[in-house]
């Protein structure tokens, strides 16, 4: 996969994209990674790249002319054109399941009050937050999406099909996890996981799934692939708190 991403802030992402599974990614040629400078696109000898308000009120707009030549530059092709801001959709696994499967991407981080609104109608192609919170510019909202999709494409994560065993994966969280020592401070370890019993392991770390996602995001489980058994439990769940 080949992500661009347009910013006015292009040596923000040099961290974050040279350590870890992101660069391990570009590393074995999985993903190709490049930020571009708004600025060099703005036709002016001061690199202006925004402006006030028509109408006035405060802040300043990122223009619309400089944000398509920088776009244009990037896109040979049809590749998605995606414009990180608050009043995007919210950002999910499913979500950066289908971005995983794009062979190319370009992130356009605004700052300032916003983007000049014709900037949407003529070349963005999708608009997307990662919260209901406002950050001051797109640009760490990039670099979640970017490692949110990054890690789902196939070969990125060392186990082959790890992502799909994340929280959220399946419509649920994931249940608490344990390694050595086996006991710490006085707390040990379920004895279901050093039974060895394979059946009754994988049963209780569903079950934990559940209570964890009934507990703390109840929400999740209407939307979550439930089997009969899932249901039984979440019953025998609900009817203990009842008591
Ligand atoms: N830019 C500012 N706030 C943002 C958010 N919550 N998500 C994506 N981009 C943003």
């Amino acid at each position: 996969m080949k992500i661009e991403v347009l910013t006015l802030f292009p040596d923000m992402f040099a961290g974050v994209m040279s350590e870890g599974m992101m660069w391990k990614a570009r590393e074995r040629g999985l993903l190709d990674f490049s930020a571009r400078d708004i600025r060099d696109y703005s036709g002016d000898k001061h690199r202006k790249v925004d402006d006030s308000p028509y109408g006035g009120g405060g802040g300043m707009i990122l223009k619309a002319d400089v944000l398509l030549r920088a776009i244009e530059a990037a896109k040979p092709d049809d590749a998605p054109v995606i414009l990180l801001s608050p009043q995007g959709r919210v950002l999910t696994h499913q979500v950066a399941e289908a971005l995983s499967r794009q062979a190319r991407l370009i992130l356009v981080c605004g700052r300032y009050e916003g983007v000049d609104e014709r900037l949407r109608e003529l070349a963005i192609t999708d608009e997307i937050s990662i919260g209901d919170y406002v950050l001051t510019g797109g640009e760490l909202a990039a670099m979640v999406l970017i490692d949110a999709v990054a890690r789902l494409i196939p070969g990125v994560l060392g186990a082959e099909g790890a992502g799909q065993r994340d929280s959220h994966a399946d419509g649920l969280l994931e249940g608490p996890h344990y390694t050595r020592p086996p006991e710490v401070r006085g707390l040990t370890v379920p004895d279901v996981l050093t039974s060895g019993h394979h059946a009754e392991v994988a049963r209780w770390r569903r079950q934990e799934a559940l209570k964890r996602t009934w507990q703390r995001r109840p929400e999740l489980l209407k939307r979550a692939d439930l089997s009969e058994a899932d249901r039984e439990y979440l019953a025998r769940l609900a009817a203990a708190e009842a008591d």
